[in-house]
């Protein structure tokens, strides 16, 4: 028995923590048995990695310690979480997942997407998603969400200038071209659009079957 893993990825601002809340509340709805995590998932050992990894006075931190902490907290959470769930059958919803890290650290940080794919292999394994939803929105508009929701706070990943979110989001589309799996969203329209998009774009995964019988 296996589940269904979907991850949602995008850039800063692009809303899909929001919408992967409404489409996990829909699939419940369903019946189907869901998951909703995202990395580091409140495995205890993967918070502590990510605290170091955010931690805004962290400035002398190295991109490729950034790189193998990512991946580090990643392989914990798929081990402790994700995996557990799949193995009883669960939609998976993750919010960030290996696309991140070749975005953030491999293109926008210049690391090199083919290395930092390496390392996320071998933290990996073969447990990639089953689909990926890219939550498309510019950069700026992206961060003029960020602005205008000023209560949030702000990681060290947020306060880098505007150029390496612009990298980050070249970088998204690069992956859109390589991976079947990836499908795009559009983001710019409200949530409950989205939202509705990224159902659609879910449900031809769907088992056909009694739902809670994946
Ligand atoms: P988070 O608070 O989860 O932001 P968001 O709501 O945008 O997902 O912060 C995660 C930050 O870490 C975000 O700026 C993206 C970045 N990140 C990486 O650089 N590499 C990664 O592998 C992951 C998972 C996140």
């Amino acid at each position: 028995m296996t589940g269904l893993f979907i991850t949602f990825e995008g850039g800063d601002g692009a809303g899909k923590s929001s919408v992967l809340r409404e489409v996990g509340r829909r699939l419940k709805e369903e019946g189907y048995p869901v998951l909703e995590t995202r990395e580091p998932g409140g495995i205890e050992i993967a918070e502590k990695i990510r605290h170091v990894i955010l931690e805004p006075s962290h400035t002398a931190m190295d991109g490729r310690t950034e790189a193998l902490l990512y991946a580090a907290a990643r392989r914990q959470h798929l081990v402790e979480k994700v995996i557990p769930a799949l193995e009883k059958g669960m939609i998976v919803l993750c919010d960030r997942f290996i696309d991140s890290s070749l975005a953030y650290q491999g293109y926008a940080r210049g690391l090199g997407m083919d290395d930092v794919y390496r390392i996320n292999e071998f933290a990996i394994e073969d447990q990639m998603p089953d689909l990926t939803l890219f939550f498309d929105i510019t950069p700026e508009e992206g961060l003029a969400r960020i602005e205008a929701n000023k209560g949030r706070e702000q990681n060290r990943l947020d306060l880098e200038k505007i150029d390496f979110h612009e990298k980050v989001y070249e970088a998204y589309k690069k992956l859109v071209e390589c991976y079947d799996r990836i499908q795009v969203i559009d983001a710019r329209p409200s949530i409950e659009t989205v939202s509705a998009s990224a159902y659609a774009a879910i449900t031809p995964h769907l088992p056909s079957d009694t739902p809670g019988m994946l």
